[in-house]
């Protein structure tokens, strides 16, 4: 038996793996940095307010509302707010005294992030997307929503082509506020469906 070799290859550390995206990048003139921060602040910022402005207005036009739960991507799409062509459908979830919607993922982390934002961590993860559809009721309340045993919980397991947005009840105390105000009100989490919007 002939003399094995063994070549040892290091694996580079992040940093210059980093610096070497970051030179290509240089090379061919882009700008990576940029879009970083375009895509951080479309994330962070654009997308979330966008479903909660489509939660305000429906809240203040019933014939919105009523457009918005028989064909969500059209409506959303009157207000300006863009889905993905591969987000074929949104199914906008509509809660009441006593139905609570949920939405997850049980593959992996989708959701309809042009109104929602980029899914937080905990809806990746798999103890939620797995436990989430078991027992739902004592994942919501270990996540602080303690539903009282008449409400009805429905779980949404989202698709490639269908997204999911929950329309969370307009809370009491907010008679006569404008769609911006109650834009400010609407949490991420009421739109996943694991809060429920409380009295301000
Ligand atoms: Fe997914």
């Amino acid at each position: 038996m002939g003399k094995q070799e063994f070549v040892i290859r290091r694996t580079a550390s992040v940093e210059e793996r980093v610096d070497a995206i970051q030179a290509a990048f240089d090379e061919r003139g882009m700008t990576p940095k940029l879009s970083v921060d375009e895509l951080r602040h479309l994330a962070e910022e654009e997308w979330p307010a966008n479903g909660a402005r489509v939660v305000a207005k429906a809240w203040v036009d019933p014939q919105f509302r009523a457009r918005l739960l028989a064909d969500g991507a059209k409506a959303v799409a009157e207000l300006g707010v863009p889905m993905p062509k591969h987000h074929r459908h949104l199914v906008v979830l509509e809660n009441d005294p006593r139905v609570q919607n949920v939405i997850c993922c049980t593959l992996c982390s989708c959701t309809a992030f042009t109104l929602i934002g980029l899914p937080p961590d905990w809806y990746k993860d798999l103890e939620y997307r797995s436990r989430v559809v078991r027992e739902s009721r004592t994942v919501l309340r270990e996540m602080g929503l303690d539903l009282p045993a008449e409400v009805e919980i429905r779980v949404w397991d989202t698709t490639a082509d269908t997204r999911y947005m929950v329309l969370p009840e307009r809370p009491p105390g907010t008679d006569g506020w404008s769609e911006e105000q109650l834009a400010g009100i609407v949490t991420r989490d009421s739109l996943i469906g694991v809060a429920r919007l409380q009295e301000p």
